[in-house]
Parts: structure tokens; C-alpha cells; sequence
């Protein structure tokens, strides 16, 4: 699996951060937190299989994407995790908690559900019509007030991206569901989701901060699904408030 660690220098005892992008996405999708957050903690933004430089071939399960994570971390020997995950990341981060691995300690849930139901236009839209489709989630990604050049940017991404991978991408989320078990969760959450998201609703942030307890919750104003790139600098923000207000910044 590829990745980019940010300082590269890094002490596996200190807190590391691991970026978990979604759908189509790679460490690109955290540029922002690689530069912005690397003084506070290690910043790992990895690339699922298939996606960015990893190997193909993809997953089309959230408890297949999951074991890699898994091993990921653990091969680099890290000792102190917070997961962070966007959409599909953040289904990959609640199944991993639910799981409770010894290095966890905190993790964090943007543009997230406990159930990420998709909508047919996407699903038999890349096997009908891929480009259409394509141009389309580009465009749901992102608010309706999203700069010209970061819905340019998304969309050329996505129709760079392999219909396919993003088919199992899309099927992993449509199969997801943990809305019976996420109060099970006990580490410290943190979740943001953008006001205009329409992919997962604010409403779907407002579950997972009802039933996880003590979770902290950010609404991100003029965000869509991908907030930690239209709002950056209030994405940090929120994070390093999180960490600081969960003692994880101390030692
Ligand atoms: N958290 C809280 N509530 C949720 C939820 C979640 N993760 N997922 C669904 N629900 C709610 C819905 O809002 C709905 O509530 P309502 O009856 O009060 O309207 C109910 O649970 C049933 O929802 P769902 O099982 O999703 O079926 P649906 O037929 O209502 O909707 C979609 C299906 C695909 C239209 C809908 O899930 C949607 O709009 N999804 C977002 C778009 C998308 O494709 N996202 C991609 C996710 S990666």
C-alpha cells in the first residue's frame, strides 16, 4: 500500500494520525492535513488497494479494505492511532473500532453514516452511462458554492478513476451497516460533516453523535462531503481542538 508521512521522520510511539480517504479517493483528498497538522501529531494519509499508487486490484467490502488498514498500521509498528476516515474511510475507521485493536485511541468520522445506503443514479449509472455518472459525483462531493477550480479538479479526478473501482468502492458502502451496534463504540470520536453534504447528511452526523458517547461534533458552514479540502483551515481547526480536549496532544 502507498502512503505519504508527514514529518517522514516519525517516532512510532508518538501520536500518528491515518487518513483514510473515500470513494475514488488517495492521499491527495488530505493534502491540507498533511501540511497543516504535522506539527501536532504524524500524519499518515495512506492509499487503499487500487486506489492512488496502491495495487490493484480494489475491495468491495468495508471488512476486506478494513483487514488492510489493519495490517497497514501494524506493519508500520505505530502505537498510539487515531483513524481518520472520509465516507468510505469512515466506514473502514467504525469497523475497525467496533473491532478495538490495542493501538486505537481516538478516531474520527467525516462525511459519515452508520449506514451509507447509495443512490441508484450512481450505482446502475456507472454501468449505463460511467461518465455521466462520473461528472456527476464529482459534483455531489463538493457544495454548491465550492470553488470553479475544485469542482474542475474533482471532476477529471474521478473520470481519470476507473469505473470499476469505484462500482466496488460505491457497493462497499451500499453494504455497509453498523446503525444497531456504533453505541458499542468507546474511544473518543470526533465528527464533522459539511452543512451542505449530500452524500451524508448532517443528519447522519447528528445519529453518530447522539449514539457514540462523548463524541464531539463539528457542523462545517459553505462544506459539501469533502470538507477537509473546500474547508481546510476550519477542519484543522475542529481536529486540533479534538485532540487537544482529549489529552491526546500531552505525551
Ligand atoms: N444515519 C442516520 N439515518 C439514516 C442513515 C444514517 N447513516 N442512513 C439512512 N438513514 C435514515 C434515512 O434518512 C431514512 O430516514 P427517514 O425515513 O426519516 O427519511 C431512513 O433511515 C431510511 O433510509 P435508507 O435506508 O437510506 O433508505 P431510503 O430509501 O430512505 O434512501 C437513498 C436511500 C440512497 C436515497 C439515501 O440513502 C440517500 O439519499 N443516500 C445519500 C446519497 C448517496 O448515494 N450517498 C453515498 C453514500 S457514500
Amino acid at each position: 500500500m502507498a502512503y505519504e508521512a508527514q514529518p517522514p521522520d516519525y517516532e512510532t510511539t508518538s501520536l500518528a494520525i491515518i487518513f483514510i480517504h473515500g470513494t475514488g479517493g488517495d492521499r491527495e483528498d488530505w493534502r491540507h492535513q498533511l501540511d497543516g497538522l504535522a506539527k501536532a501529531a504524524t500524519c499518515v494519509a495512506l492509499e487503499l488497494p487500487g486506489h492512488g499508487a496502491s495495487e490493484p486490484p480494489g475491495e468491495n467490502s468495508v471488512s476486506s479494505f478494513a483487514r488492510w488498514v489493519v495490517d497497514f498500521v501494524e506493519a508500520l509498528g505505530l502505537h498510539k492511532v487515531m483513524l481518520v476516515g472520509c465516507s468510505l474511510g469512515s466506514a473502514i475507521v467504525q469497523w475497525i473500532a467496533l473491532e478495538r485493536p490495542a493501538w486505537l485511541k481516538a478516531i474520527g468520522l467525516v462525511g459519515a453514516g452508520a449506514r451509507l445506503r447509495v443512490l441508484p443514479l450512481f450505482l446502475e449509472g456507472l454501468k449505463n452511462d460511467a461518465d455521466l455518472a462520473l461528472r456527476t459525483l464529482g459534483q455531489y462531493c463538493l457544495s454548491p458554492g465550492a470553488p470553479e477550480s475544485l469542482l474542475m479538479t474533482m471532476g477529471e479526478k474521478y473520470l481519470k478513476t476507473s469505473a470499476e473501482l469505484i462500482y466496488n468502492d460505491l457497493s462497499a458502502c451500499n453494504e455497509f451497516d453498523v446503525m444497531t451496534r456504533i453505541r458499542e463504540i468507546a474511544f473518543p470520536t470526533w465528527i464533522l460533516v459539511g452543512e451542505d453534504d449530500r452524500l451524508t447528511p448532517v443528519k447522519y452526523a447528528q445519529y453518530l453523535h447522539r449514539e457514540i458517547p462523548g463524541s464531539f461534533l463539528t457542523v462545517a458552514p459553505q462544506a459539501g462531503h469533502l470538507a477537509m479540502l473546500e474547508k481546510p483551515e476550519e477542519f484543522n481547526t475542529s481536529l486540533t481542538e479534538f485532540l487537544s480536549r482529549s489529552g491526546l496532544l500531552d505525551g
